[in-house]
């Protein structure tokens, strides 16, 4: 009876919080969110991932567009099971049935377009009143971007972009390739705090991670004629080559090796074209970096059994380099390698010496606009970026095989606000564009810059 009395008493309560619905693109749900879980007239409350649901714009509704947001990522965020020879060390390392293409694997392919990419876009173009702005925003849907795979519940939208990219390829007689980012080593992101994932090492997350892998590998094996490129693990192994300092990172760095080895080694065998990521010239391209960087990269590939599909790195992805800059930006303090190509030109011997393949992809998504920031490390949502050189194998350098927009332009980089479990205080810098909602989340008035700031322009 006291029961079915406070069940009374809440339920005269829920109509209070249904007027107070939360705004469009505002957060509506979430681990620990005590907000609105309602939204304003026109927008539904999306899962995006455990830490935040947003309230997107009704025309986005993903029901029919493939939305990976759509899965519900409490029932397969800790698999009960692990897969099989997951763990062992000694089972035998799959090796592929097909040999790589020994030039550029992006020549001669149409590259396949994010149907959720598309529908923020979309979504976010109607936003926008002002026509030719408007227009703009629009045609950035036309440009493909990496889907990241964040957590073990999107996996399955793997398979239905790759159906999707197998019947476009069979419809007109064009090959296609799909491009990911493998990204969800336990412990992730073990120097920030913005993008922590969903698996710790302490609760089974090798393992869970090698499930993660395997799940993505079962979609990849059905679809033998679709070519994969991937990303792998993005800041990972730039951080066990630097941030060792760090006490999260130092008990990440056995789980970090494993987890990218055996990414390596079963990607491999589904005949993946990797790109290990490589952080920026910022970053690793100091040139006290390159060459324990170099060592690190070749022994994990080595000890991986040098899996033939590993093609190379990837850089500045989520950054903001120029490919080549006309000038040294301010913030990069004298360092001879002041730009990707002057990172790549100094590394690719380094690594070429020690046996690791010197090959490059360079994300120049958000590249646009140099000279934006105070310090050269300042990577989330920085102030006044725009989008910059399309997707292109015309790169100018035999070493670097695409220009390539790895980060989509619209999805925040982390929350900035100061009570959230993932706040980073990169997120509160003068530079970092406020508010922001959740990584991950789309950044409506962020996307709208990026569009006005495009260079070349849009
Ligand atoms: C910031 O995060 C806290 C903790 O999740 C939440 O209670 C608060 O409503 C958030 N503030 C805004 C402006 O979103």
């Amino acid at each position: 009876m006291l029961k079915f009395a406070a069940l009374l008493s809440l339920a005269s309560l829920i109509p209070a919080f249904v007027e107070a619905a939360s705004p469009v693109w505002g957060q509506c749900g979430g681990q620990g969110w005590t907000g609105d879980t309602t939204c304003a007239s026109g927008s539904t409350c999306v899962v995006s991932n455990p830490y935040y649901s947003q309230c997107l714009p009704s025309s986005s509704n993903p029901t029919t567009t493939a939305n990976p947001t759509t899965a519900n990522p409490t029932t397969t965020v800790r698999p009960t099971t692990t897969s099989a020879g997951g763990g062992g060390s000694s089972s035998s390392v799959p090796q592929p049935t097909t040999t790589p293409d020994a030039s550029n694997p992006f020549v001669g392919y149409q590259i396949y377009l994010s149907p959720y990419y598309a529908s923020e876009v979309q979504a976010a173009a109607a936003q926008i009143t002002d026509s030719t702005l408007k227009a703009k925003a629009a045609s950035v849907a036309n440009i493909p971007t990496f889907t990241w795979f964040d957590v073990i519940a999107k996996t399955s939208q793997l398979g239905t972009y790759l159906a999707d990219a197998d019947a476009k390829a069979k419809a007109s007689g064009q090959k296609y390739l799909v491009q990911i980012v493998v990204y969800d080593l336990p412990d992730r992101d073990c120097a920030a705090l913005a993008s922590n994932g969903e698996f710790s090492i302490a609760d089974n997350g090798l393992n869970n991670y090698k499930n993660y892998i395997d799940q993505l590998v079962a979609q990849i094996k059905k679809y033998p004629n679709v070519r994969v490129v991937a990303v792998i693990e993005p800041d990972s192994l730039a951080n066990l080559v630097t941030n060792l300092n760090v006490a999260k990172c130092a008990g990440a760095q056995q789980a970090y090796q494993a987890g990218v080895t055996y990414a390596m080694q079963q990607l491999n065998a589904v005949g993946v074209y990797m790109y290990l990521d490589a952080g920026h010239a910022g970053w690793l391209g100091w040139p006290a970096n390159l060459t324990p960087a170099a060592q690190l990269f070749s022994n994990l590939y080595k000890s991986a059994g040098s899996p033939k599909f590993v093609r190379g790195l990837a850089t500045n992805v989520a950054n903001y380099n120029a490919l080549s800059a006309a000038t040294p930006d301010k913030v990069t303090q004298g360092n001879p390698n002041y730009d990707e190509i002057h990172y790549i030109n100094a590394l690719a011997p380094v690594l070429a010496s020690e046996g690791f393949p010197a090959h490059f992809i360079v994300d120049q998504g958000r590249s646009g606009q140099q000279g934006i920031r105070d310090q050269w490390g300042d990577w989330c949502n920085v102030v006044n970026a725009g989008f910059g050189t399309r997707p292109t194998t015309n790169t100018g350098s035999s070493l670097v095989d695409a220009i390539v927009w790895v980060k989509p332009g619209g999805e925040c980089d982390g929350t900035s606000n100061t009570s959230a479990v993932r706040y980073d205080a990169h997120c509160g810098l003068n530079d970092a564009a406020k508010p922001a909602p959740e990584a991950g989340t789309w950044f409506q008035s962020y996307f709208e810059t990026l569009v006005k700031n495009a260079s070349p322009s849009l």
